[in-house]
This record gives C-alpha cells, structure tokens and sequence, in this order.
C-alpha cells in the first residue's frame, strides 16, 4: 500500500518508515525538516520537503504521490514553545492537520491514523488511564491533540474515513532529538557521554510510561493495515478509534537515570573505555510538570493485537548504543 507519511523525516515517522518497508509497503514522507532530517529515511523513500501549515504545498504532494492512507505524525511538539506561541502551535498542529486531511479526501485517502498524546490528554494519574478517562489537556499543545482528534471524528463522519487516533505515553529510542526539551532519555545519553551530569528537576519523582519507538513504529503499522471490524468503537469506515500506545508502567526519572547510566557504562565498557559518568545533578522543579502520568494499553491489544514487545531496559541498552555510536 502506498502511505504517506507526514513527519516521516523525524524520530518516530523514521521507525514508522522503517516499519512500513519491512512489511512490504511503499512509505513516501512530507517533512519541512524542521527538527527531522533526511538522514533519518533510508535510501529511495521520496522525501517531499514541506510544510503541513502550506495548503498548495500539501495539495503537491498528495497529487505527485497519490497515497491510499495516510500516517500524521508532523506537529510542532514543544509544549514550552505552545505556551509561548499559541498561535504559530495552532497554525501547524490544527490548520496544518486540516490541510493534511482536506488533501486526503480530496485524492481518496480512506485511512488517516494520527499521532496523539496520553500524556497531555490525562492529566496526573497514578494508574494507567483508560481512553475513556475524560481530557483534560493544560498546554495549548495539549489542546490541539485533543482538537485534532475531534476533526478526525468530524472528517470520519463527513467523509467516511477510516480514523484512528494513537495516544503515545513517553516514546524514546535510537534517532530522538536530543536537543529539544521534551525526550529525557536523548537528552541523558548526550549529556553523559559529553562526560557532563544529567540534570535531574526538582526531586525527580515524576512518574511516566516510557514505550519503544519501533514498538509505536508497529503500533501505526497495525492501525493503517488492520481490517475494518465493524463493531462499535472499533476501526471502522466512518468512525474514529482513539487507541492508548504505551506500557502501563511507571517509572520515575531518578531510577531512569540510574538505568541510563547504566546501559551508557555497559556500552563504553564493552567498547573497551572504561569510564564511570558523573552522577546526576538536581535543579529547580519546572513549574506545571505532572507528578505521574500513564496509559493503559488494553484497548490496542484488544483492537489491534498490539502490545509492547521491548522492555526498558532492553529498549535504553539499545538507545544507549546508538546514541553512542551516532
Ligand atoms: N516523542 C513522544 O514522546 C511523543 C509523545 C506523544 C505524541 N507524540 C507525537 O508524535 C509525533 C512525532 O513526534 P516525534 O517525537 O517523532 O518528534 P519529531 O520532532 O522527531 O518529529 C516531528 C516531525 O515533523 C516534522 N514537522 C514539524 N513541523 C512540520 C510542518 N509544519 N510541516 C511538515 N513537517 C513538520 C519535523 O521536521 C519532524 O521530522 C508528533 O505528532 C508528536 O506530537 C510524540
């Protein structure tokens, strides 16, 4: 199947691309490259260089590759960067979706699966939420998830589309920027192994469901693939499907410093270069930081049959690897 991947240049759009290759379907990617890059995407897959928030610009690309589905991962994700820029956070996760699904219908795209959040829809919560835990998104970013969902169910409905929604709790693994605020695993392994301290806010009690990029690569896999079921709440023509993606467990930054660390001092050692790294330094609490927050996957495993296969501390050996080998 021919599958459109929109942020296909970044972390998780590039283990989507991935994933897709691997199953025998043809991924082409619109990406303005402005925090992916084409190195990400391995050879032969057409990169498009352009902005979702651009309709003329989306509307080339749908006529030059004619996709039957498509996989929206483009967003702006800073949630700092919404608060600050509401407007310019609006412009490209709300009209820039729009333009991206208006494309879709336009040349017959029946599958349209979108990147979501369960971190910013539930809010605090000490056990794995249910999709059916009402929103309560705080941050213009969280908002827009939340609002794009809605025109999912709305161009469903419109259009018949086939919608589903995938809330990812905290992904992490090979090929996150680690130059951003949010992917605390990235920024970790780059600290460490400039030989600095992780820096660590406030006590570090912050609990979060970490979840393997490729695990979510094959999450969006099943989502665009899935036969239509055509029960209720189920995928199906005409509907949207709102899916958690994530582990259900929590772990809290301290311990995942200490497994970072550890995966790094592994990696190094069996590279022959022995070196202990610094032990963490704590800094002031951000303001607005949610002390727990994560997913319960039951409902993918049900509809999909999807569940997460890579452990932590298999998936930070791995990202420890690359992140020290890159
Ligand atoms: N990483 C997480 O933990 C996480 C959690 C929940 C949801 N998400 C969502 O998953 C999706 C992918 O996130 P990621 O972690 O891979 O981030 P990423 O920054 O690596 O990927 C986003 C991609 O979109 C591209 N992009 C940004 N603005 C664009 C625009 N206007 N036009 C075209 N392309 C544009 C970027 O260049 C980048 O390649 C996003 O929608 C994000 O909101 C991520």
């Amino acid at each position: 199947m021919k599958i459109l991947v929109t942020g296909g240049a970044g972390f998780i759009g590039s283990h989507i691309v991935d994933t897709l290759l691997a199953a025998g379907h043809t991924p082409a990617v619109l990406d303005d490259l402005s925090s992916g890059t084409a190195d990400n995407l391995p050879p032969g897959v057409p990169l498009h260089v352009a902005d979702i928030a651009d309709p003329d610009a989306v509307e080339r690309v749908f006529a030059a590759e004619r996709p039957e589905a498509v996989c929206h991962q483009a967003a702006q994700m800073s949630v700092s960067r919404s608060v600050r820029e509401p407007a310019f956070d609006a412009r490209v996760n709300v009209l820039g979706l729009v333009h991206v699904l208006d494309a879709a219908v336009r040349h017959g795209a029946g599958r349209f699966v979108f990147a979501s959040s369960g971190g910013v829809l539930y809010g605090d919560v000490t056990t794995p939420a249910p999709e059916s835990m009402p929103a309560a998104p705080v941050s213009p970013y969280g908002i827009t998830k939340w609002v794009g969902e809605r025109y999912l169910e709305f161009y469903a409905r419109e259009h018949g589309l086939t919608a589903v929604a995938l809330r990812y709790s905290n992904v992490y693994g090979p090929r996150q920027n680690p130059h951003g605020e949010a992917g605390v695993v990235a920024i970790f392994c780059r600290k460490l192994l400039a030989g600095q301290p992780a820096r660590i806010n406030g006590d570090g009690r912050y609990v979060r469901d970490y979840v393997y990029g490729p695990d979510v690569a094959r999450a969006n896999l099943l989502a665009l693939t899935a036969e239509s079921l055509q029960a209720p709440g189920q995928v199906s023509r005409g509907t949207l499907t709102s899916l958690n993606i994530g582990t259900g467990i929590g772990t809290d930054v301290n311990d995942l410093e200490r497994m970072v660390r550890g995966a790094l001092e592994t990696d190094l050692v069996a590279r022959g270069r022995a070196s202990p790294l610094p032990p963490p330094e704590h800094g002031p609490a951000r303001p607005g930081d949610l002390r727990s927050n994560l997913v319960d996957p039951a409902r993918a495993a049900d509809v999909l049959g999807w569940r997460p296969t890579v452990a932590l501390a298999d998936g930070l050996a791995r990202t420890a690897t690359w992140f020290a080998l890159a």
